[in-house]
């Protein structure tokens, strides 16, 4: 967050990016609320993944401290939890998809028991980067994230998302890039949550190929 420059940015961007910092400086409480965020913008480079990467850390931190204050045992020294036990969680989608995919396939187990599968589904609040830049849209994409959309909805669980795509495309089917009927419902049941998820926190940032920060950092 400390490393993140405002004064590179359009100054509409600098007033949405304010609101994102306001969000990450009452993370603890945003988690409980539990308030989510859907971080978009059209070109590549804006910095979404980093101030993703950012609220998370301050959020493990929030955590920690909380953990502290609550539990004797922690205070002590102990570590009072199960190893698999992971509060924050950061998943690159695609990336994550192809691991999950990649460990189980030829195996008899069921992919849900995949530490990556759960550790989505569980912690107290996960960044899902790159949701719905699939370049493929396949059942196994797009049902395993209304799986995980569904449960975080249902079970009051913070997300914060980063994206290229906003999510209201998918909820007509006149916008919707994806023409298979089916797959088109579960695409439009999974933005119908991250909509109800990220309300008053959609931060779209105007962006075009001169936003792109990689750009600068190797001129
Ligand atoms: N305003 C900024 N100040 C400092 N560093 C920045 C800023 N914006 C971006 N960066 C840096 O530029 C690089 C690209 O940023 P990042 O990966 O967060 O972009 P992104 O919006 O997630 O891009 P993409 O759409 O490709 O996923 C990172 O190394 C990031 O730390
Ligand atoms: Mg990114």
């Amino acid at each position: 967050m400390e490393n993140y420059k405002k004064e590179v940015l359009s100054r509409k961007n600098q007033q949405k990016i304010k609101s994102f910092f306001k969000y990450v400086k009452g993370i603890g409480t945003a988690i409980k609320v539990p308030q989510s965020v859907y971080l978009f913008s059209k070109y590549p480079g804006i910095g979404k993944t980093h101030l993703a990467i950012a609220a998370l850390k301050k959020a493990a931190r929030a955590i920690a401290e909380e953990e502290y204050k609550k539990k004797e045992t922690v205070r002590q020294g102990l570590f009072p939890y199960h190893t698999n036990w992971a509060p924050v969680y950061f998943l690159n989608v695609a990336e994550g998809l192809m691991d999950i995919r990649n460990d189980f396939s030829g195996s008899d187990k069921d992919f849900s028991q995949s530490r990556i599968y759960q550790n989505v589904k569980l912690a107290r609040l996960v960044v899902l980067d790159d949701i719905f830049n699939e370049i493929r849209f396949s059942p196994f994409v797009l049902e395993t994230l209304l799986y995980w959309v569904d449960y975080r909805l249902k079970n009051n669980l913070a997300t914060i998302f980063t994206s290229n795509h906003n999510f209201e495309l998918f909820l007509t089917e006149e916008s919707s890039p994806i023409s298979d009927e089916r797959l088109q419902a579960v695409a439009r049941n999974t933005a119908s949550r991250v909509s109800k998820m990220v309300k008053g926190f959609m931060i779209a940032l105007e962006s075009s190929p001169e936003t792109d920060y990689r750009q600068k950092m190797n001129p």
